[in-house]
């Protein structure tokens, strides 16, 4: 045989070894339906246990411990409107004290009601930059928290030019399909930058911290979302029974960690959530943990940083946690040009947590095949991947509403 063609071979033969090796990092993934003292989980009531001792790791191990709903919250609605967005609208605007005190740490939840519906579900969003960021509504009130510098923000403080400048132009397709939207901003909770958990939330629980499983930077502001969910449970006109949590890249990693912890969550929407989200770390590619521990230390516990190398070798691995979520729906989003947050690794987080779906008589994600882009799969668990880049776009609110629809209506 010519030499030309030994080569080919032994490249033939390399590239085989590599994707058999690839192969292999994911067929050691842990079973979600097995205790970790191997006992096999049969049933749904045998899933409860496992559900807790998931929990449990995780907490511990990489998004770390939460305290429990502060007893002496407060909540004010400081303004209702019934005529916004030229009629299509209620909007109401809500203060959280997390200790009950005005001059302590506080969040304001921004709400759209559409006036055609009854006491409606709604999607709860994880905002960036502030509340006022969402739209030109001049009566949004103006962010007083920390956020990073740029021209709408001076001296870590927003200005009036930031208003609409990290806009959703589907709020009023959102009303007009029927349902509510509320959006808070992480940074009322937990400014976003590595401060040694001084400030946000983590002022109130010094208690957490100094510890392997101390209360993170995504651990509050999932904590923060089911603190609005507390305000939603007492407000008579919103369907709290009905509230899909929805976040985006590193605010999708806190939702869907909102959804695993707190069960009051009817739904969660994951857009774009890649490592740290739903995304497979053993496949390793896109970000891994060197880099999510190293460039945002405040995200998760210490604990975690022990697995800074370990990516395709870990002993756990991201659909344990959207297991966390079933039996109730999860909608995944990737885009075909984030390669960072490796849509295909997003995709297979919904294929290796749809036997805990299974478990429960329900069909979680329809194939294990990954779709091709605008080609929507949905089962208790959805996904859609589409063309472009990071990001949130009008295709991706559609295909959460439909999923809205099939599991609210
Ligand atoms: C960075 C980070 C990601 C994150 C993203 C975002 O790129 O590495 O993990 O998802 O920011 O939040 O936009």
């Amino acid at each position: 045989m010519p030499v030309k063609n030994y080569l080919s071979l032994a490249i033939i033969a390399i590239a085989i070894t590599l994707s058999a090796h690839a192969q292999s990092n994911l067929s050691w993934l842990a079973d979600p339906l097995t205790m970790s003292d191997g006992s096999k989980v049969a049933t749904t009531k045998q899933w409860q246990k496992r559900r807790k001792e998931l929990l449990q790791f995780f907490t511990t191990e990489m998004y770390g411990q939460q305290p429990a709903r502060p007893a002496n919250m407060t909540f004010k609605v400081f303004e209702t409107n019934k005529n916004a967005l030229g009629g299509l609208a209620t909007r109401k605007q809500v203060t959280v004290y997390f200790n009950g005190k005005t001059d302590g740490p506080q969040m304001d939840i921004l709400i759209y009601l559409p006036n055609k519906v009854k006491k409606p579900g709604l999607i709860l969003q994880l905002g960036f930059n502030g509340n006022q960021t969402l739209s030109n509504d001049t009566a949004v009130r103006l962010s007083t928290s920390w956020v990073a510098n740029s021209k709408t923000a001076i001296n870590n403080k927003a200005n009036e030019a930031s208003r609409g400048k990290n806009p959703n132009r589907d709020v009023e397709m959102i009303l007009n399909r029927g349902y509510g939207f509320a959006t808070i901003y992480c940074g009322d909770i937990d400014p976003d930058f590595d401060d040694g958990f001084k400030n946000g939330v983590h002022a109130l629980y010094p208690e957490l911290q100094g510890r392997s499983d101390n209360f993170t930077t995504i651990g509050a502001w999932a904590w923060g979302l089911s603190r609005a969910l507390d305000y939603m449970q007492t407000d008579k006109d919103i369907d709290a029974k009905k509230v899909a949590v929805f976040g985006f890249s590193r605010l999708g990693k806190a939702a869907l960690w909102a959804g695993a912890t707190d069960e009051r969550f009817a739904m969660v929407l994951s857009n774009e959530s890649g490592a740290g989200g739903v995304r497979i770390f053993r496949r390793g590619k896109g970000e891994d943990i060197k880099h999510l521990c190293t460039s945002f230390p405040h995200w998760f516990d210490a604990n975690f940083r022990k697995y800074m190398g370990r990516d395709t070798v870990l002993p756990f691995d991201q659909h344990l946690v959207i297991s966390l979520i079933a039996p109730r729906p999860i909608a995944i989003g990737s885009a075909e040009g984030d390669l960072y947050s490796d849509p295909e690794g997003e995709f297979l987080g919904g294929v290796y947590a749809s036997p805990v779906y299974k478990l429960f008589g329900l069909e979680g994600l329809p194939t294990t095949k990954w779709p091709g882009v605008n080609e929507p799969v949905s089962g208790q668990i959805q996904y859609h991947i589409r063309p472009g880049n990071h990001n949130i776009l009008t295709y991706d609110w559609q295909q959460y509403l439909n999923f809205m629809d099939k599991h609210f209506k």
